[in-house]
């Protein structure tokens, strides 16, 4: 009879051991499944609302070799994260303006034929001091300045 008495718990302390396992395995549970959902949410929140990042302002590049544009001929360089048009007009003179149309950022190109600068989306053109010449364009091109350092053509901002 005593061995018996020993070997079963209380009625009183089982229920509440199993109550404590209970709100373990609940705890486990209900964290297990928070985990899951920030680890589903948390990237579509940082899709939908990145970070702002800042482009590192860029005053200065190098656009390439003199021997590598020909007088009259014209070439895209990428100036920080927008592009830019260089233009070599003859041997001695060089031209550089924002490659950004104004009228609704398309990528301008120079035209050798016409000697002036030219954006595909809705036939604007540009003279070869940026200033629009027809089309729908708004306003001028930014120009930039361009140096010749050497053998080297570098594009910079004007100030
Ligand atoms: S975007 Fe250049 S003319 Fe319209």
């Amino acid at each position: 009879m005593q061995r018996n008495e020993r070997s079963q718990p209380a009625a009183g302390t089982d229920s509440e051991t199993n109550q404590n396992r209970r709100t373990l395995i609940s705890w486990l549970l209900g964290g297990g499944v928070a985990a899951s959902l920030a680890s589903f949410f948390y990237p579509v929140a940082r899709f939908l609302d990145p970070p702002q990042v800042t482009e590192a302002a860029v005053n200065e590049v190098a656009a390439g070799k003199v021997q590598d544009l020909k007088p009259n001929s014209g070439k895209i360089v990428r100036f920080g994260n927008k592009p830019a048009l260089l233009v070599r007009v003859n041997d001695t003179e060089w031209k550089a303006f924002s490659a950004v149309c104004t009228h609704l950022n398309c990528t301008v190109q120079y035209q050798e034929a016409r000697k002036e600068i030219w954006c595909a989306c809705h036939n604007g053109t540009y003279d070869l001091d940026g200033r629009v010449a027809s089309g729908p364009p708004p306003k001028a091109l930014e120009e930039l300045a361009v140096k010749v350092r050497g053998d080297e053509v570098v594009i910079s901002r004007r100030v």
